[in-house]
């Protein structure tokens, strides 16, 4: 088993195969599901990588305080951790798991932006207000989050059914905010049909970043993404972020050069491959036994913050993602998810990281790990 380090090989004598169009550059959505090919061919040109912002995507869940500190410290190559959303009510303070979601936070990690669900405008004001205390530097406003338990209350994406008081929600807290506040958005509930008006609402604001997730409520995290939306956005008065199934530096590359957007946000591919953003900045990929110390780091982390049954919960939906670095892990998945105890677990991912290292792992398309 390979343990060492390996740096990336830039082929400058073969440079068609990085770029977007040709043969070997697979079109973003064409690349077949599942690429456990080596992809070290491609490499971004150091223009474009010092420009393109790296954002990884709150996962509900998964990124909290703890995820983000480690993973910094491991992999680095992140400009900005996004937070998995705070829904304020009207008590006016964070409790335990809301700080848990915020911190542990270094200095450094104050960069981390954290999200707001919420449809009332004087709770979103008072939480930015807040937030703003702690040291926080941006909040983001979620748009996108297509739960049936937060649509029917009108947030999330239940804020695309009525673009009036979407507006009227828009209107009060770009006037009156503490803190820029960036926008992640899906493109419609129904329908991409519903995209042109929405995206004429958000031209009227300051936003501070639009991040757009180019799938309708209905779409959930499935299926092909909706490419039209992407395609004139040139005259946006704001930086914007694509988001959705960019696994790969190849396809992270074809998304910028194509669509000329400010950079990317991953979620999926990022929890595959964690060293993947530093492999963009730098070169380097991820090797195996720093996946084993990430994952270690966590569990003793979690294993000092929360009780057995949580730690399991959390270590499982977190390497899961990791089965796709090993070749042959069906067994151990499934191990993974009969696991009832700590013992149990440990085996079943002692299991998985034994199993032969996949070079430059990426999240497969047709995956649906996330339900
Ligand atoms: C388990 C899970 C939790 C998520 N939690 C949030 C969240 O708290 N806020 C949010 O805006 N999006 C959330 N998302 C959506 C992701 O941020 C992202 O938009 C989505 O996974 C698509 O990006 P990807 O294909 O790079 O993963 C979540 C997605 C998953 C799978």
């Amino acid at each position: 088993m390979d343990h060492a380090c390996a740096f990336f090989d830039i082929k400058s004598s073969s440079p068609d195969t990085s770029q977007p169009g040709s043969a070997a550059f697979p079109a973003w959505h064409d690349a077949p599901d599942t690429v456990f090919s080596s992809r070290s061919n491609t490499f971004i040109p150091q223009s474009v990588r010092s420009s393109m912002e790296l954002l990884f995507a709150p996962m509900e869940g998964i990124t909290d305080g703890i995820f983000r500190t480690t993973h910094a410290s491991v992999f680095g190559g992140i400009d900005h951790y996004y937070i998995p959303f705070i829904s304020p009510t009207v008590n006016g303070h964070f409790d335990r798991r809301e700080m848990r979601l915020l911190f542990p936070s270094d200095k450094a990690l104050l960069s981390a932006v954290p999200q707001i669900l919420c449809k009332d405008p004087s709770l979103f004001l008072h939480c930015t207000d807040m937030l703003r205390e702690l040291g926080f530097m941006e909040v983001n406003l979620n748009v996108g989050c297509p739960s049936g338990t937060v649509t029917a209350k009108g947030k999330g994406s239940g804020m695309l059914l009525d673009l009036d008081s979407l507006k009227r929600f828009l209107d009060q807290i770009y006037t009156s905010a503490s803190l820029p506040v960036s926008v992640k958005t899906r493109i419609g509930y129904v329908s991409e049909d519903e995209w042109p008006a929405l995206l004429d609402i958000y031209k009227n604001y300051p936003i501070e970043k639009l991040i757009i997730h180019p799938r309708t409520r209905q779409d959930f995290y499935k299926g092909p993404i909706h490419r039209h939306a992407l395609e004139s956005l040139d005259d946006l008065p704001f930086p914007w972020i694509i988001n959705g199934d960019l696994t790969t530096t190849e396809l992270i590359y074809q998304a910028v050069q194509q669509y000329h957007c400010t950079g990317v946000m991953v979620g999926r591919g990022f929890l595959t491959n964690p060293g993947l953003a530093r492999q963009i900045k730098t070169g380097q990929k991820m090797c195996l036994s720093e996946l084993v110390t990430f994952h270690d780091t966590l569990f003793r982390a979690y294993q000092a913050e929360l009780p057995p049954n949580a730690v399991l919960g959390r270590m499982r939906e977190i390497t899961k993602y990791f089965s796709f670095c090993f070749a042959h892990s069906d067994k151990a998945i499934k191990r993974l998810f009969k696991a009832k105890s700590i013992e149990q677990y440990l085996d079943s991912a002692a299991l998985l990281f034994s199993l032969p290292f996949i070079d430059d792992p990426c999240y497969p398309s047709s995956a649906d790990v996330e339900s």
